[in-house]
Formats: C-alpha cells, sequence, structure tokens
C-alpha cells in the first residue's frame, strides 16, 4: 500500500528529505548542508553535483529511518531554492560551471547594461513580473555563456541545458544522459526573467536580448503533474516525480494560503512573503515582485505578490560563522536575552545590495548607532530584529498594492522557532503573527503538489483540513515605540545606498 508522499527540499544551505502521511504529519526526514562557495566579494556558488549526490543521500537515509522502501512512496515532489542556476553538458550531465547561487551579484553590469537599452529596470516588468536584478537567472545564464569558453557556440547547438535546481534534480533522476526529463514548473520558470507571466511560455524577444538560446530551456509544465519516474537505482526506483514547486511557493501551498489575500512569510537563508492575489496578476508600484503562486495541473494559473528579502536567517550564520560570537544559530536567541534592548544598534544586511522594495545592487551592509555601550547581545538583538524590520518594509509595500492591510501573518521556516523574534515581529507589524503545527510547509507544499496529481489527496480541501495552528503571538509594543524603532531602521538603510561605485 503507498501511504506516503516524499518531498526533496533543495535550499540554499542544505538539502532534506521529509516523508509525509496522509494527514500531513512527518514520517520521516533527512538533511544535510552542502558547501558554500565564495570566490570573490559578493559572488556565491553550489557545486551542484555534490547537491545531487546529498539529495541521493539524504533520500536514502530518511527511507530507512522510517523502514520505508519505494512501494510505500506514492509520489515525490521537489521544491527548491529558485533562480540559482545551472549550466550542464546533455551528453554527460557534466556542469560547465558551478551553480550561480540567487545572492551572487556577479552579474551587475549586465542587468545595467540591458537596463540602459531603454526602460530602466523596469524594462521587463510588463511581461515577466520582475525587476531587472541580479537575483533572477536570466542574466545569470547570460554570464556563464559570456564567460565559459564555447558555451554559448554549444548552447545553440543543443549541447548544453540550463536548469533551476528543480530541473538540475529532476534530470538526473530521471536518467540524466539516458532520457533524462528536461522540464520545469511554471513557478520556478517566473524567476528566470524570461517567462511570460499570461502565457506561461519563454519570452523569445527577452531570450534573444539577452543572448540566450531557447535550445538550452527546459520545458514549463504545470506545478501538479506526472513528469516522469524516477529511474536512477536507489530508494526510489520507479516512483513518479509528480510536483515542482519554487520554495516559497511551496510554502505558500504548504501554508494553506489558497484563497485571495492570504499571505505566509517563510524565515530561511532570507524571507519571502507571498500574497495569493488568485487568478489577477497584480503589478507592484512599491517593489514587489509579481510572480507565479502555482498552477495545478490545467486549472487557471494563481499568481502572487511577492516581498523577496535576501539576508534574515543567512546573517544568523554569519554571526556565527564569521565573527564567532554564537557557535550554534539557535544560540541568538539566548545572547540577545542577555540585553533588555537594542542598545540604539541596528544591523541592515545588504550583503547582496537590498532586495525588496529597494532593489538597490549598490547597498552594502551596515551596522549604525555603534556607541561604547553596545555588546554582543545588542548586536544580536539587532541581528534578530533586522528580519522583523526587513519583513515590515515589505509588509507595508504590500499593502501599499493591494489597497487591504493584512489584518495577520502565518510564518513557517527555521527562526521561528525563535520566541523573542516571533514576539518582536507582531510587535513591528502590530498585527499577530501565527505559526503552523507543521512550520516545514515547503516541503510539505510540493508533497501535496506531488500527491494531488497522483489521487493521494483529492483537492485543496484536503490541505486546508490538514493546516493547524500552533502558536500565536499578539503585539504589546506601544504605537509611538513603534514608529520611533521603524523610523531609526528606515534611517540606518539609507546609510547603505551608494556603497559599490
Ligand atoms: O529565491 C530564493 C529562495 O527560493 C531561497 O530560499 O529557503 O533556500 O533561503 P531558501
Amino acid at each position: 500500500m503507498t501511504q506516503y508522499v516524499a518531498a526533496i527540499d533543495q535550499g540554499t544551505t542544505s538539502t532534506r528529505c521529509m516523508v509525509f502521511d496522509h494527514s500531513g504529519g512527518v514520517v520521516a526526514a533527512d538533511q544535510m548542508e552542502h558547501r558554500q562557495i565564495f570566490p570573490r566579494a559578493g559572488w556565491v556558488e553550489h557545486d551542484p553535483e555534490e547537491v545531487w549526490g546529498n539529495t541521493r543521500e539524504v533520500t536514502a537515509r530518511a527511507l530507512a529511518k522510517a523502514d520505508l522502501t519505494a512501494g510505500d512512496i506514492a509520489a515525490v515532489g521537489i521544491t527548491n531554492q529558485r533562480e540559482t542556476t545551472v549550466v550542464w553538458e546533455r551528453s554527460t550531465g557534466r556542469p560547465v560551471h558551478n551553480a550561480i547561487v540567487w545572492q551572487d551579484t556577479r552579474t551587475d553590469a549586465i542587468c545595467q547594461e540591458l537596463a540602459g537599452r531603454g526602460g530602466g529596470q523596469e524594462r521587463y516588468q510588463s511581461t515577466t513580473g520582475l525587476p531587472l536584478a541580479t537575483y533572477f537567472s536570466g542574466p545569470k545564464i547570460r554570464w556563464i555563456l559570456d564567460e565559459v569558453s564555447g558555451a554559448r557556440d554549444r548552447a545553440e547547438a543543443g549541447e548544453l541545458l540550463f536548469g533551476n535546481m528543480d530541473t538540475w534534480l529532476l534530470w538526473n533522476a530521471t536518467g540524466g544522459p539516458n532520457g533524462g526529463q528536461h522540464i520545469t514548473d511554471a513557478t520556478n520558470a517566473s524567476r528566470t526573467l524570461l517567462m511570460n507571466l499570461d502565457t506561461l511560455s519563454w519570452d523569445g524577444d527577452i531570450c534573444a536580448e539577452m543572448g540566450i538560446p531557447t535550445a538550452m530551456l527546459p520545458e514549463i509544465r504545470s506545478s501538479s503533474e506526472e513528469y516522469g519516474r524516477v529511474r536512477e537505482r536507489g530508494v526510489l526506483s520507479g516512483v513518479p516525480i509528480a510536483g515542482i514547486l519554487g520554495d516559497q511557493q511551496a510554502a505558500t501551498f504548504g501554508q494553506a494560503c489558497l484563497s485571495v489575500g492570504e499571505a505566509k512569510n517563510t524565515y530561511g537563508t532570507g524571507n519571502f512573503v507571498l500574497l495569493n492575489t488568485g487568478n489577477d496578476k497584480v503589478m507592484s508600484r512599491n517593489g514587489l515582485l509579481t510572480t507565479v503562486c502555482y498552477k495545478i495541473g490545467d486549472r487557471r494559473t494563481v499568481y502572487a505578490l511577492e516581498g523577496a528579502i535576501a539576508i534574515t536567517g543567512a546573517l544568523v550564520q554569519w554571526l556565527r560563522d564569521n565573527l564567532g560570537l554564537i557557535a550554534s544559530a539557535p544560540e541568538v536567541e539566548d545572547l540577545a536575552r542577555t540585553v533588555d534592548d537594542n542598545g540604539g544598534c541596528y544591523f541592515v544586511p545588504a550583503f547582496s545590495g537590498l532586495f525588496a522594495p529597494y532593489w538597490r545592487s549598490d547597498a552594502r551592509g551596515v551596522i549604525a548607532g555603534l556607541t561604547r555601550f553596545v555588546n554582543k547581545g545588542h548586536l544580536a538583538r539587532a541581528v534578530l530584529e533586522a528580519t522583523a524590520f526587513q519583513t515590515r518594509e515589505v509588509i507595508d509595500a504590500m499593502n501599499a498594492d493591494s489597497g487591504v492591510p493584512l489584518k495577520s501573518l502565518k510564518v513557517d521556516g527555521g527562526m521561528v522557532a525563535n520566541e523573542l523574534l516571533m514576539q518582536f515581529q507582531a510587535d513591528i507589524l502590530g498585527v499577530p503573527v501565527i505559526r503552523p503545527v507543521v512550520a516545514e510547509t515547503t516541503a510539505l507544499g510540493s508533497a501535496y503538489a506531488a500527491g494531488l496529481a497522483v489521487g493521494f489527496w483529492s483537492g485543496e480541501d484536503d490541505i486546508r483540513a490538514n493546516w493547524a495552528k500552533d502558536k500565536q503571538w499578539d503585539p504589546t509594543m506601544d504605537e509611538e515605540t513603534r514608529e520611533r524603532e521603524y523610523q531609526n531602521w528606515k534611517r540606518a538603510v539609507t546609510r547603505t545606498f551608494d556603497w559599490v561605485q
């Protein structure tokens, strides 16, 4: 009897496999981190082969933990860090370059050159929903084709393939050089700067302008359908892969934000707020992205407005790895609790420039308000508060775009275990913050997409029924303090601008 659905969650810092039962409960899980490669300031790479190897290993380990075999698994869903770009050889499966990660800023000159052709940063917004920014895949593909000797000619000849991590894993799992499926879903494709948001197809004009041969691009499919079966030998051999969602869209789905006006915030390496706008795509006037939220089989496309923040959890890691102020990420809460407040200190982590709502690639991080009074406890607090302040900025933009102020915020991801942060988040937003029982909504969302395609779950009502509240934080801060703190943050943000000339 196939009683379970598996999800592969290929994230920025780690890859995990989770197995879910029909109620959405976690049956087994395993996780492995991969190397973060920083060849230069502003550059971030991953080794795609390491990521594929880890994917196989965590899957084997997760199934072994619950004593499961392929026969127990109805379907597999894939969810992934979005935008991160892999180009590999069709005949061997060998990447021609490390994966260029979404946080990487090396394509700044390419983006500026394209913006300079007219229309500025909004040149492709009406077609793709996105500003021209280093964040997205298109300019990263262009960089690889420009820099790797012979790559453009080989791509034109059909010898090289492009994919985000979803496509890279699917292609390898379904046979690699021996018939691997070269497919992505509409949520991932909507992050490339190359897809038309209305037709869900590659835009030939933009691809031509960016110098990207369409022969190397994967086929765009829905987020919930059978793409192929696992062909490589391993624990999931023969199981259909039937769901693909970019990780933030997967979290939105897993959080059951299935109606217009529902929003979630995921606290990962970065933070990503997505607001379901239904079958209407809303173009932002306030620095947000318009993106595909999900497309279930042949049903109409559901769109979202997104506030993408590059650095939140990654700042805690930076405190751990680069400064050594804490030994493990959860310790940041203990350190922050050694003081009563931020001591006047604000930390704006513009490590990859600033994403929403600013889109400033010239920004770099600052710690503002330092005095001799400030100690490491204040710094830890400023690190946590940076996540909450950045979230407030994108929620303000969302309220302005939609005209309907958000009444509460569903949250998920690793940092929602941090009680101090969750209370401060509610305080600085002035609305309740709600955490579900299953905080791993990213993996769950892709499991739902896969399970819906094979009839394991019958429809969205199953997803709604499985969602349950774990805890709610209500605002306790007075209005005057809230606005003073927020204005101080905003002043600190202005200090990051114009750093890269
Ligand atoms: O757009 C980037 C995002 O998909 C990365 O998410 O959870 O790996 O930080 P995460």
